[in-house]
């Protein structure tokens, strides 16, 4: 896959309709989205539960972008070898999730998968300055981890930019995470975010039923982010 900075939406299916993730993946495929953004939760790192590999698995066939596979799980290495089984295209850390980040993101390149490494909003953007040459994505938490539907947290636009300019040239995604919507989707582009994931804002209105919803949704976000992209 060439890299590219033309921004990118990745729905969130945690707010899809828990009953049926295969048919909301291809619905929001075939309205537009870029990738497909799994929130992998234990109850422990973050206060809810979600699902795990297993589940990925599921997902996987119906997935023809890319699966970009979020994990708010602590510990994380013990895992890694069943989410690149599951077909995870990238996988993504935390940082805070333990005190061995760079091991965990070797293990995530020698499996197979393209690594990622996930900043929580109270964390700042030296914690992962010395991993950034083994990463092909920095994830910014533009709320606290764990739900869907909360409020973009503005303080984290600085602390974008900061990181896109501490990335340069370097061939690293930048994503952001909660909050984004046609609003907030400008202001995290015009920062340095490339990647946007978007939940609320994508399924919000639309169903199975009516999924041209979906796709209405998708294009007023693609259309807010293009016209803030450099
Ligand atoms: C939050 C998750 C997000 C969440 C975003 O912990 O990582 O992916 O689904 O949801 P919205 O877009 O509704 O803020
Ligand atoms: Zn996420």
């Amino acid at each position: 896959m060439t890299f590219s900075r033309t921004p990118k939406i990745a729905p969130s299916i945690l707010s899809a309709d828990f009953a049926a993730f295969g048919q909301e993946i291809r619905a929001v495929e075939d309205q537009g989205a870029d990738w497909i953004h799994v929130d992998v939760m234990d109850g422990h790192f973050v206060p809810n539960i979600t699902f795990g590999a297993p589940a990925c698995a599921a997902f996987r066939p119906h997935v023809k972008t890319v699966m970009d596979v979020h994990l708010m799980i602590a510990p994380v290495d013990s895992f890694i070898d069943d989410f690149a089984k599951a077909g995870a295209d990238i996988l993504t850390a935390h940082v805070e999730a333990g005190p061995h980040i760079h091991r965990t993101l070797q293990a995530i390149r020698a499996a197979g998968m393209r690594p990622g490494v996930a900043l929580n909003p109270g964390t700042p953007i030296e914690a992962v300055a010395g991993v950034l040459d083994m990463v092909d994505l920095v994830l910014v938490m533009t709320v606290n981890p764990g739900f869907g539907g909360q409020k973009f947290i503005a303080s984290q636009i600085d602390k974008i930019a900061s990181l896109r300019a501490m990335i340069g040239d370097r061939p690293i995604h930048i994503e952001v995470d909660g909050g984004i919507d046609p609003d907030t989707a400008p202001r995290v582009v015009a920062a340095g975010a490339d990647v946007l994931v978007a939940g609320s804002a994508v399924f919000r209105g639309g169903s199975l039923a009516a999924p041209d919803v979906y796709g209405r949704n998708i294009a007023a976000i693609r259309k807010a982010a293009q016209g803030a992209a450099g």
